[in-house]
């Protein structure tokens, strides 16, 4: 991590400890400074700040945007054959839980030959309510056509979301969130130096709306 972020870690710290760590001050002061955070996040990938959320880590955006599903029994769920095993992990507590199917669809082999638009559109169903895939597949390093797949995807299941991880791309690549009519993006925003980063999970506005994950603890001061 740079100096300086260690540094602005440590002076809110100590900022906290001054003014009283339950406080009504420190409580506002929490609010507002990660408001200006999401504003910058927000105005650097030109999206509403209502559309971003800050994590823990990717894997936490992911599990957002995975759980905030209203799943029913039959439902299916797809994913690459090169998504993270935290997001593979997930799928297969959902898939326990509310008996949705999870497949897996083939883009490894498609590195130097294939077209994965082709092969993620085709494993698409109709009963299939959310695709998973990666921005930049993080065990080969291919960059997956967005804006592409999402069009395939819809053509052939209009109702169907489209969760992009894009843990390895932001800062990278360019990125157009609208117009890839992307539902959800959990991102590792860097901004600088390789290990400046911050943790979000990008919410389309009606995705957004959507989503209603009850609380597992409740309570706590
Ligand atoms: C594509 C991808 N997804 C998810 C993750 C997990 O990220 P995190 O440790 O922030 O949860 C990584 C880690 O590098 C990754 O490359």
């Amino acid at each position: 991590m740079p100096q300086r972020a260690i540094e602005a870690i440590a002076e809110f710290y100590h900022l906290i400890q001054y003014l009283g760590p339950f406080s009504g001050q420190v409580n506002d002061l929490q609010e507002s400074s990660a408001l200006r955070t999401k504003e910058a996040i927000a105005s650097e990938l030109k999206v509403p700040t209502a559309t971003i959320t800050l994590t823990e880590d990717v894997t936490v955006g992911c599990n957002i945007a995975m759980w905030g599903m209203d799943w029913r029994g039959g439902d299916r769920m797809l994913l690459t054959d090169c998504e993270h095993p935290g997001i593979v992990a997930t799928a297969k507590e959902i898939s326990k839980r509310f008996d949705v199917e999870v497949s897996t669809c083939g883009v490894m082999a498609t590195l130097n030959q294939g077209n994965p638009i082709e092969v993620i559109a085709s494993a698409v169903q109709p009963t299939t309510r959310l695709v998973i895939l990666s921005h930049i597949l993080w065990n080969t390093g291919q960059v997956l056509p967005l804006a592409e797949i999402v069009k395939a995807c819809k053509s052939v299941n209009s109702n169907v979301k489209i969760l992009v991880d894009a843990a390895q791309s932001v800062g990278i690549l360019p990125l157009n969130l609208i117009d890839e009519g992307l539902t959800s993006m959990p991102l590792r925003v860097i901004n600088g130096g390789a290990d400046q980063k911050a943790w979000v999970v990008y919410m389309s506005v009606r995705r957004r709306e959507k989503i209603c994950i009850p609380p597992l603890l409740v309570g706590g001061a």
